[in-house]
């Protein structure tokens, strides 16, 4: 090989690389450096530690290969199992307890298992178009909306309990203090090694948070002990089902660290992908107009939809595809290198090195994609699909770490929008120019709509 160094974008004289944090979403500031390095990756120097962005989907391609690189929880984050713990997104894959709850969980994620799942989803989803009902006319936060609507999904379908986030108008304070603990650890990242008394201040409430939702999770689980521990849920599973390959059960700390997994990830990325499904719509209206007809031909009247009608579904599952190729809610994850490597034939990674896939760009690939920045779900037709480059789309992270609830997210979606489509004509009424936020995953920030009930073959 004829080596190459990796290309460095250019440094502040005062903060370095420091300054490409700044702003609501730096995974922005990533994707848009990437548009000025063709090279396809790119690396950034901050407190003495070297982070590496990829977006070259042949580059892509080789760290996928998890022969090569693997996912690994860096020690440099032990603040994102605060929350997580040994739970399946923040465990390593040697970590036992990994292998257990994967092994036991599965089944319980298939497109089958859906159908176990789907009366309580379109419970919440009823909810949802319901609280919409009474507020034809006023202004909806669109985010904050779909955030109850998946966590409500999540808990219900999951946990068999209520949030209930639909019957008042304050999010419930689990989200709030989840929220509040999410902005918290993103900061704990990028700061200097000594605390001001704010940031010890700060250090106090944000673990008074993570207790208060603690005590939430384990009301869950005291709850269902107590009326048996039964159930086919994913909780029930939980408490009951024995690891295959071990024979052994999860533990209560572990199972208390999955279902504080499944609440965060089972519903900040879906809720996101809703906003912004709807912004995209609302931005392009011929592909609305497919959607309504879609939903005309399904769902006439006041019918109510069955998982068939869902699993009929072709214009909204192709929406849901483009929309996430164009923001995916978790834009940015890592893989490491096992040994040391040579990707692209010339960019050395060594041993143990990160290297974060940056998502937006590869997902907009001028390479990979015609029109990238066009909104064309015809992309996602079963012809189409098969002529992408293997490793340009990458929304639901990769092989044995790849997510678990990614049928979940797309069922429950679909649902939400045959639902919302059937009942209500969407309006912008403030014209609104979409404002990333990025906290660990990203949203449409302050993206409020209006709706109004459609009126018979409208
Ligand atoms: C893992 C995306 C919905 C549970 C992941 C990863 C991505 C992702 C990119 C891999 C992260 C990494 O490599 O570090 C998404 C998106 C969703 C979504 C875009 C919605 C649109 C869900 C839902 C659930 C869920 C609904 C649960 C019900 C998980 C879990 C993992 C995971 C447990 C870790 C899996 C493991 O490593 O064993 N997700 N996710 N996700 N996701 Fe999702």
């Amino acid at each position: 090989h004829t080596l190459a160094p990796i290309p460095v974008p250019p440094r502040h004289p005062q903060y370095g690389h420091l300054h490409y944090l700044a702003g609501d979403a730096p995974v922005l500031n990533f994707a848009q450096l990437a548009g000025q390095f063709p090279e396809g990756l790119f690396q950034l120097d901050l407190q003495g530690r070297t982070f590496i962005q990829a977006y070259d989907p042949d580059l892509v391609a080789e760290l996928t290969d998890e022969r090569r690189f693997q996912k690994r929880i860096h020690p440099s984050y032990t603040n994102v199992r605060h929350l997580g713990g040994d739970g399946l997104f923040t465990a390593d894959s040697d970590e036992a307890n990994w292998g257990k709850a994967h092994r036991i969980l599965l089944p319980a994620f298939s497109q089958r298992a859906m159908k176990g799942y789907f009366g309580q989803m379109l419970e919440v989803a009823q909810n949802l178009v319901g609280k919409w009902e009474r507020t034809v006319g006023q202004d909806l936060r669109v985010a904050d909306d779909m955030t109850r609507l998946t966590l409500d999904t999540i808990s219900l379908s999951g946990f068999d309990y209520r949030f209930r986030s639909f019957e008042g108008d304050e999010l419930h304070p689990f989200l709030q203090a989840l929220a509040r603990a999410m902005q918290h650890t993103m900061a704990m990242n990028s700061r200097p090694p000594v605390l001001t008394p704010e940031m010890e201040e700060a250090d106090r409430a944000y673990w008074a948070d993570i207790a208060a939702m603690n005590d939430l999770v384990d009301e869950v689980i005291r709850g269902r002990r107590e009326h048996g521990g039964g159930g086919q849920d994913l909780l029930g599973l939980m408490l009951n089902a024995t690891d295959p390959e071990t024979g052994e059960r999860l533990s209560d700390e572990n199972i208390r660290y999955q279902v504080m997994t499944f609440l965060i990830a089972g519903h900040e990325t879906t809720s996101g992908l809703l906003a912004f499904t709807l912004y995209l719509l609302l931005r392009h209206p011929h592909v609305l107009a497919q959607a309504y007809a879609e939903v005309d031909r399904l769902l006439p009247g006041d019918a109510v939809p069955t998982y068939d009608t869902v699993m009929k579904l072709d214009v909204i599952p192709r929406i849901l595809d483009e929309a996430l190729r164009f923001w995916s809610t978790i834009p940015n994850y890592a893989v490491t290198a096992l040994r040391d490597e040579v990707i692209g034939g010339r960019y050395e990674i060594k041993a143990g090195q990160q290297v974060a896939l940056l998502i937006p760009a590869l997902h907009r690939h001028p390479g990979a994609w015609k029109n990238p920045d066009e909104f064309d779900i015809d992309r996602w037709t079963p012809e189409n699909r098969r002529t992408h480059h293997p490793a340009a789309y990458k929304p639901f992270g990769n092989g044995m770490r790849a997510c678990i609830g990614r049928q979940f997210a797309l069922t429950e979606a679909k649902l939400a929008l045959l639902l919302i489509l059937q009942r209500f004509a969407l309006t912008d009424p403030y014209d609104y120019r979409l404002k990333v936020k990025q906290s660990l995953t990203i949203k449409p920030e302050d993206f409020v709509i209006r709706v109004r009930e459609r009126r018979p073959h409208e």
